[in-house]
């Protein structure tokens, strides 16, 4: 179970309503993981329990009463009388429309037989192709195989920054960062050296925590990595 952000257990209790249903969680917790501790899952794509809540894909947005428009659930704290709903016509359309965009710039042939966190995603909002017509995208980015441990595939990468955190927030190295922006924002290692050439120490922080597979370990690949 992955909560999204760090669990607080204890310490003040606030009252709050999710869907109409009355919960007594500790104060700290975002919406997301007080949702989820009362089984409600909110889905999510750049948050995960053992990293600070950063979010940047917009995935997990709700609705709540006195807030204006559409909060992520990771990044807002609960706080007492807070009215929460994380299902409505409006909130399905905004999920499913931000995963039809990441999904216009990912692998096609990955879609039916992925089994990342992202693929669990687009499963439980519904999300299985998209509408649109895109004539600039990732899909001919060359793979990084530099590392002898793992690859890194640019086309699935949504740029949620995780492997940059999980490389501060764990590891405590600063190996990856990201470079860019907008279309052109990318994960680079070191000074944009390729994973095997830069101070990268292959710890798998980042590779564990890739809700995509960009960063994925060459190992379940023994036949040679082939992009879907
Ligand atoms: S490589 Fe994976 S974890 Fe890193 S930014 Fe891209 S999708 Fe996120
Ligand atoms: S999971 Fe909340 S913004 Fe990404």
């Amino acid at each position: 179970m992955d909560y999204g952000t760090p669990l607080k257990t204890s310490g003040e209790m606030v009252s709050i309503t999710i869907n109409g249903q009355a919960l007594e969680v500790a104060a700290g917790n975002s919406i997301m993981a007080a949702a989820l501790m009362h089984g409600i899952d909110i889905p999510k794509l750049c948050a995960t329990d053992n990293l600070d809540a950063y979010g940047s894909c917009r995935v997990c947005l709700v609705e709540v009463d006195g807030m204006r428009g559409y909060p992520a659930s990771c990044t807002t704290l609960v706080s007492a009388g807070m009215v929460i709903r994380t299902e409505s016509e409006a909130l399905i359309r905004l999920r499913k429309g931000m995963l039809q965009l990441y999904l216009s710039d990912f692998p096609a042939g990955d879609i039916p037989d992925g089994w990342s966190e992202f693929h669990r995603t687009l499963q439980q909002v519904g999300v299985t192709d998209h509408p649109y017509s895109v004539s600039k995208t990732h899909l001919d980015a060359p793979v990084d195989e530099s590392n002898p441990y793992f690859l890194f595939d640019p086309a699935k990468c949504i740029v949620c920054n995780r492997c940059v955190r999980a490389c501060e927030e764990i590891q405590g190295t600063f190996a990856l960062t990201i470079d860019g922006r907008g279309f052109d924002s990318k994960v680079v290692a070191g000074q944009d050296q390729g994973f095997f050439e830069s101070n990268y120490v292959s710890c798998g922080a980042c590779v564990q925590t890739c809700p995509t597979q960009a960063l994925v370990e060459k190992s379940l690949f023994p036949e040679g990595y082939q992009r879907g």
